[in-house]
This record gives structure tokens, sequence and C-alpha cells, in this order.
């Protein structure tokens, strides 16, 4: 017995075998305030992941630290960054719903040794900031880019663009009107909103005295799209005969009931549908449609969270519970597997995903709206990407 012991000392001390482990996960995102619906959507994804495959990864066992970032701050973001890599000892960082946020956090990585999977944030340029960053989301150049052809494919010869002045709506913008012209479009107008706006009535005007047939819109999920997508309808817009285009942020499955029949035919472009129809999917949305509790605030994040949580596991497995983030990301760099948004890749290159991109309309079935998902541009990389 005494022998034994004492073997099995010499075996751990030489690291000879391991031995079970905690590894702490922390993940960043709004689960308070205003947004806190997309922060809910980040937790029913994780919840989703671990009651289907388990909180072990071989001898170790994984714990979620949560910390709530309401809105988007980024001396805050990197304050609960920096507090979770040195006061919990966290050993993988996700989440991330807001670019200022991932961006504050990246360059504290590398010192931290810490590989961050980012779930939401989708400026093409998060990735350039840190080797260490991983992303299982999309990015609106990504998401848009398809969204331009389908305007020119369906006769549009004039268009107004309109996003949230900030990273991914500066994207999103420069994505369509780069498609949209090479396609032989005209873009009348592009109009940058400020972050905190809330009354979009002045900017319906706009929109109608254009003079285009169409209005390319990007605003990040949450309040403001609700409120956007309002104004277009109780602004006559679409009775003006004005063609509303857009990634799939403006018409998340949690504001359809709100917006009943005025959104039905919206088109928009995106990832990931909640009614996207394959049996990764079907499994998905029953587990995380039990975590968050009522299935109609399932909505995209979600699935960014899910993903993610499955490339924390191999980058887990990948360094046997080991802290070695430049071999964790390493380990991911091509992955492939079929999620439920469809099948998608670790772009080796860049870290973010390639995936298919759908175009969808929204559409009553059975009682409910959805967006329905009518073609594929499949395997996307991200348009938007440039070498350092
Ligand atoms: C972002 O800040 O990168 C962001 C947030 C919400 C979205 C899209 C992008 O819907």
């Amino acid at each position: 017995m005494k022998r034994l012991t004492l073997l099995a000392l010499a075996l751990v001390l030489s690291g000879g075998v391991a031995i079970a482990d905690t590894i702490k996960i922390g993940v960043v995102g709004p689960f308070s305030g205003p947004a806190a619906q997309q922060g809910r959507n980040f937790q029913a994804g994780i919840d989703a992941w671990l009651a289907l495959n388990g909180n072990k990864i071989g001898n170790d066992t994984i714990e979620i630290v949560y910390r709530d970032l309401p809105t988007a701050d980024p001396a805050k973001s990197a304050a609960l960054t920096r507090d979770l890599i040195v006061g919990e000892g966290v050993r993988y960082l996700a989440g991330y719903y807001y670019t200022p946020d991932a961006m504050a956090a990246a360059p504290i990585l590398v010192e931290g040794n810490v590989p961050m999977v980012v779930f939401n944030a989708a400026t093409s340029a998060i990735m350039n900031a840190s080797p260490y960053v991983v992303r299982t989301s999309f990015t609106t150049w990504q998401t848009s880019t398809p969204m331009a052809a389908v305007a020119r494919e369906r006769g549009i010869k004039k268009a107004i663009t309109v996003v949230t002045d900030y990273g991914p709506g500066v994207d999103a913008e420069s994505a369509f009107v780069k498609g949209f012209k090479d396609a032989g479009g005209e873009i009348v107008a592009s109009v940058r909103m400020p972050m905190n706006t809330n009354d979009f009535s002045p900017i319906m005007q706009r929109i109608k005295d254009s003079g285009a047939e169409a209005v390319f819109a990007f605003l990040p999920s949450g309040p403001a799209t609700l409120g956007f997508m309002k104004a277009f309808a109780e602004n006559g817009l679409k009775k003006a005969g004005i063609t509303l285009l857009a990634p799939g942020d403006l018409t998340q499955e949690s504001d359809l009931p709100a917006l009943g029949d005025s959104a039905l035919g919206t088109l928009t472009t995106f990832h990931y549908a909640v009614s996207h129809n394959s049996p990764e999917n079907k499994a998905f949305v029953e587990a995380a449609s039990k975590a968050i509790g009522d299935p109609a605030n399932l909505t995209f994040p979600a699935v960014g969270a899910y993903d993610g949580m499955y490339v924390i596991s191999k980058m887990i497995e990948a360094t046997k519970g080991k802290q070695d983030a430049k071999a964790a990301v390493e380990a991911v760099k091509g992955l492939s597997w079929v999620s439920p948004r469809g099948p998608v890749t670790i772009d080796p290159q860049n870290r973010h995903i390639i995936q298919n991109i759908y175009l969808r309309e929204v559409a009553n079935e059975n009682g409910k709206s959805i967006n329905k998902e009518i073609r594929t541009f499949e395997k996307q990389g991200d348009p938007g990407w440039k070498a350092p």
C-alpha cells in the first residue's frame, strides 16, 4: 500500500499520469440589462452542450464562471477579463457579445496564456487582435456579402445603407456597398447611426426621401433591432414600395412575435435559423429550449456558444488539460464538424468559422413566424478578413 502510494506520487511528480483537475472557463456577456436576452442565449447554448456531452473531458471537470457585461464597455471588459484570468484562474475565455468588448480583451490573452473563443462579436478585424482568438459566430462581411448579390438578382438598382456606427456596422456597410456596386448597383446614400439611437423615425424619413428602392440595414441584435423593425413598419416604408434587406440580426426569432405580420416576407441572410432542418439542429433546439425555459426566446447567440463549447472541449482534449494556449489554438485550426447550423470548419488561416450562409424569408408556419431558409450559399469564409 505504502509502496503503491509512493509510486503514484512519483508518477504524478514526474508528470507521468494526469491528475483529475477542474478547468474553469470564463464567459463574459450581457446577462442583465437591455441585451440580457442575448446573454441568456449564450447560457442556453452552454447548458445545452453540457446536457448533451456532460461536464467531463477525460479526467478533468469543466466549470463555467460567468461575468456580466450589460453594454458595450471596453474598459469593463478588460477589467473583467483580467479578473477572470488572475482572480479566478480561468484557462479559457469565451462569450463577448459586442465587438469593442472582444477587442479590449484580445491583447490580454498572450500574457495570460489563455485562448478566447468568441461566441458572437462579428467584426472581421478581431481575428488580427490576437493569435489566440477563435470565433464560432459569423462576421457581418460574411453575412452581408450574399445579400448584395440577392438584391441585384431581384432587380434592385438603387439602394441606401443604414448601419450602426461601430465595427460590425461599418463592416456590413462595406460588404454590401462592395457587392452591390460590383454587380452594377448604385448606392444613393450611406447613413451611420450612433450606437445609442432609439428614435428611428427621422432615419425612416431619410430612407423615403433618398429615392432608393431598397434599404440595406444592420444594427446589433437587441432592443435597437426591434425598434428599427417596428419603425420600418409604422412609417409605411413597405407601403411606399421600399424593400428591406438585412443580415439576420434584424429578424432574430425572439423578436418575430412582437413584429407580427409586419415582418412577413422580409429577406435576410444569416448563418443560423432556429427552424434549420437537420437532425443536429433538432437535438440542439430541444436541449437549448429546455435550458432557456421558453423556446420562443431561443436565438442565434445560443448556437455560437454551443459550437464554442465544442471547440473548447477539443482544445482541452488536445492539450490533455495542460495550460498551453498556443497548442490549444493550433489543435482546432482546420477542425470540421456538423453544427446545428450546417457543416462548419475553423479556417486554419484566420481562426474564423467557415459556414453556409442562408437566404431566409420571414414566413408564417403553423401560426408561428420563422426565418424560412430558401437558398444556401455554401462554405462561406470571411471576405472581410485581411492578412495582417
Ligand atoms: C458586435 O458587436 O460585433 C455584434 C453585436 C450584435 C450583433 C452582431 C454583431 O447582432
